[in-house]
């Protein structure tokens, strides 16, 4: 199949251009900077020549945005709403006005778009929506905002005939220097991994491979369409989520982090702590009810697995997670 992925240089993209290319199809990422062969240019904004790869491909997989690892001031806030729908509405016209359309479009959302919830599991039919959830700072509102604009300008676009799903995803975790794994790892292994905050708020994650599995099962799938949740079936309290990432590593203990500290570390990183107070709590309901089943379920085994591999050293990162390591402190920066 020929896969066109815009947005396609950041970690999510890498894990996919890496497995879906080792799997024989031809695939064309659209970037602001095309540097490689396969890289075509695009502006995320406006038609162009870039719409010619579309015209005529099976599978276009949008993954563009403004990276969500930032602090969350008014004008990344902005930045992340605008290049998200902006991207989506202009890869929305490109379909539309193709000749030979592809048959699907997989979108990228985000598990964010579910509410900070304890009590249960958000699956896509009793899941609650986020937004107003009581005694949480409100900016939290405007992550689940964007979530839903950017499905939505998923869902306004007229495209009759491709099948438009909408890929809820939780952190992808892939070995890849720089990725959100490679960061968790080495806060584990300088003995910070532990709960921040109390741990009681759920972590959603899913496997790269079970990532790029999911992605290809529902390219296959032309029974389903708009929100699928990609997530482990297993997402797990934050204290406990550490607890086998430092086992994984063989770290025997990990220093708590109290709000504050979490917040003092955040600003440091250039994060924010939405990041890391929100409980997200997802599940893959549809996924499971349609057969897919997960090579990692339980995050134990998922860490262990993620942990050798990057011990093995072979994977080597997006050019996104490379133009965003001067974020992150200088032992961090050696390491990655
Ligand atoms: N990583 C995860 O675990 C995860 C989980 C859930 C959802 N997501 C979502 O999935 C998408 C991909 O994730 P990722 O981690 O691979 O992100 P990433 O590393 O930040 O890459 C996103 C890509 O979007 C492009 N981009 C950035 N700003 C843009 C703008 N203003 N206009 C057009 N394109 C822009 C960049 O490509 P160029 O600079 O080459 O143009 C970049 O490579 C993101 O939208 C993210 O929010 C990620």
């Amino acid at each position: 199949m020929k896969i066109v992925i815009p947005g396609g240089t950041g970690q999510v993209g890498t894990v996919l251009d890496r497995a879906l290319t080792a799997a024989g199809h031809e695939v064309v990422v659209l970037t602001r900077q095309p540097r490689r062969e396969r890289e075509v240019a695009w502006d995320g904004e406006t038609p162009g020549a870039w719409t010619q790869q579309i015209d005529g491909s099976d599978v276009v997989i949008n993954l563009a945005g403004r990276s969500v690892s930032c602090r969350y001031t008014e004008a990344n806030l902005r930045a992340m709403m605008d290049s998200r729908v902006r991207s989506t509405r202009v890869v929305g016209e490109a379909i539309e006005a193709a000749v030979r359309p592809p048959r699907v479009w997989l979108q990228m959302s985000t598990a964010t778009v579910y509410a900070h919830r304890f009590d249960a599991p958000n699956d896509e039919a009793t899941g609650v929506i986020g937004g107003e959830e009581p005694g949480v700072p409100d900016y939290w509102a405007y992550s689940v905002e964007i979530a839903r604009n950017w499905e939505l300008a998923q869902r306004q676009t007229g495209t009759p005939h491709t099948r438009k799903v909408a890929l809820r995803s939780a952190m992808v975790m892939s070995p890849d220097r720089g990725g959100v794994f490679d960061v968790l790892s080495w806060l584990a292994r300088l003995g910070l991994g532990g709960p921040v905050a109390g741990g009681a708020q759920y972590v959603s994650w899913i496997h790269d491979r079970d990532f790029v599995r999911a992605v290809e099962f529902l390219i296959d799938r032309d029974d389903i369409e708009g929100p699928v949740n990609l997530a482990a079936p297993g997402p797990l309290p934050q204290r406990a989520f550490m607890r086998a990432l430092r086992s994984a590593w063989r770290v025997p203990a990990g220093l708590p982090a109290t709000k504050w500290m979490a917040e003092i570390g955040a600003f440091a990183l250039r994060s924010d702590t939405e990041l890391l107070f929100k409980s997200r709590r997802v599940v893959p309901g549809r996924l499971l009810e349609a057969g897919f089943a997960f090579d990692h379920a339980e995050w134990p085994g998922a860490a262990d697995d993620l942990v050798r591999r990057l011990r093995d050293g072979r994977a080597t990162g997006g050019r996104a997670l490379r133009r965003r390591l001067p974020a992150l402190p200088r032992s961090l920066q050696r390491r990655a």
